[in-house]
């Protein structure tokens, strides 16, 4: 199969392809176009064309057009599901888990199209400010730029562009190089559901090449970015005064505290650790134990995580499959083995099985280890014994990340002790870190990014606030 790029409602072909494996079995998925600088170009020319198009096209056609991409998606869920197994190596349980969202997402887009409002401005508030009638509208920013990863290839990339059409601007969008399928399929619904040509243009290849043309690009009034913080802060350095929207990374905690029923709570965090080989910026990488609860507790977690499936990803039984490159599986190892040096104990996993990274428990993990303070992106947890929950909340907050952190209390003063005192984006009472539906606000602090997504608030990013006020004589 060739894959060439999506510019101005047409396939465009380039000089260059380059080669896609499965991350699971190495085998050719497809020929993928390897966008030049002039073809990047090309693809800002039409979005900056189409934006006067969006601009001014009325709401609920921009809420029709995003109503019928989820007529799509849902006639075409299980192909979309099977994309996303193929080239991410997701588990098809867990692919079809992220269809299901996706489909949740543009509606939600849908619907905040039909409702993007401003406010009325009491000017009289201030001497000087009488007889004013006053308000504000939300005016779309024009190009935004999206560059997306590829551990949700499809609810990402609508997170970025759900919210953009939903308030009338264009897009450019680079998605993850080992995921470009998913994003070219999108491409296709919105065409076939009546998106203006150049709304929507996909361009894929070096994501140096094509974000350092966006960056460079006065036309792009936005670039939203998913991925990691060294690139976040590169983004953010050559930005300039176009706006920045960063979700980065994070090594995820979860509290459990005294009296907590480690038994309704434990397959919970299980699948928190290890969804998707742990390759989701919310993942439960770290687990902070009340000492009374802590050998039952670790007991009860290995016996869960052993139950996990390793294996194809279209096995429907499969629950962790190969991790999304070779070298991602190796660097983990690296950290694993580093940790291991350091008195680290590998109480479950630590190993490679039929390509994948086994699902790995650690325990006293020094917290200055890589597998502990850096982002792991991958099936490794590691649990530790607190002795009183406001240590806990020290611990959680000792990381350089805050994007969520889950908290499992009975005592509605803790709970609400960890609400005020966790330095995240979220707090998650009784529930992990991993806990995410699609119209929250989503997005971190610290090195986490900044900025948030959920679609009302993506669409806040990505609007200028206009006031307007009418003296009256
Ligand atoms: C992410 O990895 O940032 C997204 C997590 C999610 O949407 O569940």
């Amino acid at each position: 199969m060739k894959q060439s790029l999506w510019i101005n409602g047409n396939e465009v072909e380039t000089k260059e392809y380059a080669s896609l494996f499965s991350p699971y079995n190495q085998e050719l998925i497809a020929e993928v176009s390897v966008a030049a600088e002039s073809d990047i170009v090309r693809a800002i020319d039409a979005a900056a064309k189409a934006a006067g198009t969006l601009r001014n096209m009325p709401a609920y056609e921009r809420a029709d057009i995003l109503d019928r991409v989820v007529e799509l998606l849902k006639e075409h869920k299980d192909e979309c599901a099977r994309i996303i197994a193929l080239e991410a190596a997701k588990p098809l349980k867990a692919a079809r888990g992220e269809v299901e969202r996706t489909i949740m997402t543009y509606k939600f887009a849908a619907q905040e199209a039909r409702r993007l409002v401003g406010e009325t401005i009491p000017m009289d508030a201030a001497p000087g400010g009488e007889n004013r009638v006053a308000y504000t509208v939300k005016e779309p920013l024009g190009v935004v730029a999206a560059i997306t990863p590829f551990n949700f290839p499809m609810n990402l990339v609508a997170h970025k562009v759900g919210p953009a059409i939903a308030s009338g601007n264009t897009v450019v969008l680079k998605p993850a190089s080992q995921t470009p399928l998913s994003s070219y399929k999108i491409a296709q619904f919105f065409h076939k559901a009546g998106l203006p040509n150049g709304a929507l243009n996909v361009v894929t290849g070096s994501g140096r090449v094509i974000g350092d043309v966006l960056l460079a690009d006065e036309r792009v009034e936005m670039i939203t970015f998913t991925g990691s913080p060294e690139v976040g802060k590169y983004i953010r350095e050559n930005a300039g005064l176009k706006r920045v929207t960063l979700e980065l990374g994070s090594n995820s905690a979860v509290i459990v505290d005294e009296h907590s029923k480690i038994e309704e709570i434990v397959p919970r965090i299980v699948s928190g650790a290890f969804v998707f080989q742990g390759q989701v910026c919310i993942s439960v990488q770290r687990i902070y134990v009340h000492e009374n609860l802590y050998d039952p507790f670790v007991e009860q977690f290995l016996s869960e995580a052993k139950k996990l499936v390793i294996g194809n990803p279209f096995d429907e039984s499969t629950d962790i499959s190969a991790m999304i490159s070779p070298t991602e599986k190796e660097r983990v190892l690296g950290w694993i083995r580093s940790a291991e040096s350091q008195g680290a104990e590998i109480v479950l996993g630590g190993k490679e099985e039929n390509g994948a990274l086994q699902p790995t428990v650690l325990l006293n993990v020094p917290p200055n280890e890589k597998i502990s303070c850096e982002e792991a992106f991958a099936p490794v947890v590691h649990i530790n014994r607190v002795s009183s929950f406001e240590e806990a909340i020290e611990l959680v907050n000792e990381s350089k990340y805050g994007l969520q952190a889950g908290v499992f209390t009975q005592d509605v003063q803790r709970a609400f002790k960890a609400a005020k005192e966790l330095h995240v984006g979220g707090v998650m009472i009784n529930d992990i870190p991993t806990f995410r539906v699609d119209h929250m606000p989503y997005g971190g602090v610290k090195l986490s990014g900044m900025g948030r997504e959920g679609i009302k608030y993506a669409m806040d990013e990505m609007t200028e606030l206009k006031l307007i006020s009418f003296k009256l004589s």
